[in-house]
């Protein structure tokens, strides 16, 4: 079954066009990642999938429904984290989820218990009583996360779950949304600008100005680059990477980081790079490709 649904999508505010002609399916229990660079389009295309914002042409449904004239039927079926938590600091962590209990109309008995069982999942458990103020970031994102899905949507749509926290506080996170995909079967659909985020996911969708500029699994995007990556540090990285694609007709991408060159044989070229310019070389590295790579292969940026 087909969880999101979306057709030549465009989202334009006044001169800046967010969202430029997006096509993409994501199938029900799939683990979805949208990565891109800030400004990339990730929480307008969100925002249009959760009926926050409607878009300026094309379609998008969800669970079915389509999120302009379904909007209602669209809500309910999903689970929204906000990048910015949108917890009431002055509440404490059982309040905040038993608002969100009323706001879907659960019965009081039903959403103690669904408190007391998502308490346990987050690790939140011990800090039942406590008021926001007190919870560390990592905490208060596992909570933001937590209220998201209390009514057991189909679709979890995070954005930016991780973003500024700390790798530990990362670590957990990840595993109570591990923890939440397993229990509840649910469809996630995910932005991040983490790459190692996006490695997890079953598939993924990078955007960059509004566009989606590729779509497969990790493993899938990385096979557009054969062999392996170099990265290179020379003295002079603008002559040195216009001798390398004469001599070695290759093609090669330079950012202020230095010159990025995909190579068949990493190891078999290394030696002809340090006989041509070695004294010129200030660091070397060998890589197999990442998706920063594909995202440099694809726009000649580096991912930022
Ligand atoms: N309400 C708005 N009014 C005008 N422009 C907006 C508005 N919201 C977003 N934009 C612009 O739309 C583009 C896409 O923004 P969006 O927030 O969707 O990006 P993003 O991929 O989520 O970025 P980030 O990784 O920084 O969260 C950006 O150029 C942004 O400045
Ligand atoms: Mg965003």
């Amino acid at each position: 079954m087909t969880a999101i649904e979306v057709k030549d999508l465009v989202k334009k505010y006044d001169s800046i066009t967010a969202v430029n002609g997006i096509s993409l399916e994501v199938k029900s229990g799939e683990f979805f990642g949208f990565l891109g660079p800030n400004g990339a389009g990730k929480t307008t295309t969100i925002h249009i999938l959760c009926t926050l914002l409607k878009p300026t042409s094309g379609s998008a449904k969800v669970n079915g429904y389509d999120c302009v004239t379904q909007a209602l039927q669209v809500r309910s079926s999903i689970g929204l984290v906000f990048q910015e938590t949108t917890l009431d600091r002055e509440l404490s962590v059982y309040e905040n989820l038993l608002f969100n209990c009323y706001l879907y109309n659960l019965k009081k008995k039903v959403a103690e218990a669904r408190i007391d069982e998502i308490l346990e999942v987050s690790g939140l458990k011990d800090r039942k009583h406590h008021s926001i103020m007190k919870l560390s970031g990592g905490m208060r994102r596992n909570l933001d996360i937590a209220r998201g899905i209390l009514h057991r949507p189909k679709i979890l749509f995070l954005d930016e779950p991780t973003i500024g926290l700390d790798p530990q506080a990362r670590i957990h996170i990840w595993d109570f949304i591990n923890k939440l995909r397993k229990q509840e079967a649910m469809t996630v659909f995910l932005t991040t600008h983490y790459m190692e985020e996006a490695e997890k996911c079953d598939r993924i969708g990078i955007i960059d100005h509004g566009r989606l500029i590729a779509l497969g699994t990790p493993a899938e995007l990385k096979r557009m680059i054969k062999g392996d990556v170099i990265h290179l540090r020379t003295t002079r990285d603008l002559e040195i990477e216009q001798m390398i694609q004469k001599q070695f007709q290759l093609s090669t991408k330079r950012t202020p980081e230095g010159i990025f060159l995909e190579v068949d044989s990493g190891e078999a070229f290394i030696p002809l790079l340090f006989k041509t310019f070695g004294d010129q070389i200030q660091a070397i590295n060998i890589n197999r490709p990442s998706l920063n790579d594909v995202f440099l292969h694809l726009t000649g940026r580096e991912f930022k």
